[in-house]
């Protein structure tokens, strides 16, 4: 009886030590880009042809031109996956998509993974960090600007592919500050 007692505590003792192992790697997913559906005629052709399978998010790990676009809707989507476009409706979506996520614009990193912060900024040390990490390429902006935790992630890792020098770390606390200070629930 003693014996089995033990052993289900055992198991018991295994399970608990299995959950906490598998828990970090829930946390550490990477970071997904965030998109907004746009206004305009491009909504309804989205919303038409474009979310039944998944979001529209992933276009954001895409900088391509007009071709590159072209070819995934053709290989990807109407060879591979039967999709059906009206020629007006790939022309707007086309338009779109190379004016958003054209070669102009900055895929955003399909691997990065946001680290987790134990210390934070507070607002003359968040200043301190902008003033030395951001005006090297041109005036503060992030004053004239509102966004949630995702969309500033978004900016900064934007502003990291563009070259500014910003380890893992401090991404989070200025993303985490960011999101504090100039979030979208405004506490004016
Ligand atoms: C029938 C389902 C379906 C529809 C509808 C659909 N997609 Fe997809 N799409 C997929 C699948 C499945 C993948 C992943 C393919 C792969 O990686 O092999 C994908 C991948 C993508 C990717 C690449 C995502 C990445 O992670 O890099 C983009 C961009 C994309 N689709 C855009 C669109 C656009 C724009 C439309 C509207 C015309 C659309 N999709 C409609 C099924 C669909
Ligand atoms: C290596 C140069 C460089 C550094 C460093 C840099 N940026 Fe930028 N930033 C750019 C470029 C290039 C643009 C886009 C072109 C423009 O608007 O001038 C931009 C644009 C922006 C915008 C406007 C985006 C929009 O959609 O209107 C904001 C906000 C911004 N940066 C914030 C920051 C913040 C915050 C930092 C520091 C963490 C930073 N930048 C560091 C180069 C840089």
């Amino acid at each position: 009886m003693r014996w089995r007692v033990f052993q289900v505590l055992l198991a018991m003792i295994v399970a608990a030590g299995m959950t906490t192992f598998t828990l970090p790697a829930v946390a550490q997913s990477a970071a997904r880009p965030q998109v907004k559906l746009p206004e305009g005629p491009v909504r309804s052709v989205l919303l038409k042809n474009c979310v039944s399978c998944h979001g529209i998010d992933d276009y954001a790990f895409h900088a391509m031109d007009r071709k590159g676009w072209q070819e995934l809707i053709n290989t990807l989507h109407k060879e591979q996956r039967g999709v059906v476009l009206s020629r007006r409706d790939e022309r707007i979506l086309l338009n779109y998509l190379e004016e958003n996520f054209g070669t102009e614009s900055v895929p955003f990193p399909r691997n990065y993974v946001a680290s987790e912060i134990t210390e934070f900024f507070d607002n003359p040390q968040a200043r301190i960090f902008l003033e030395g990490t951001c005006t090297e390429c041109h005036e503060l902006r992030v004053f004239e600007h509102r966004k949630d935790v995702p969309g500033w992630r978004a900016l900064v890792l934007d502003m990291r592919e563009r070259g500014a020098s910003i380890a893992d770390l401090d991404i989070e606390k200025l993303v985490e500050w960011l999101g504090r200070v100039r979030g979208t629930n405004p506490v004016e």
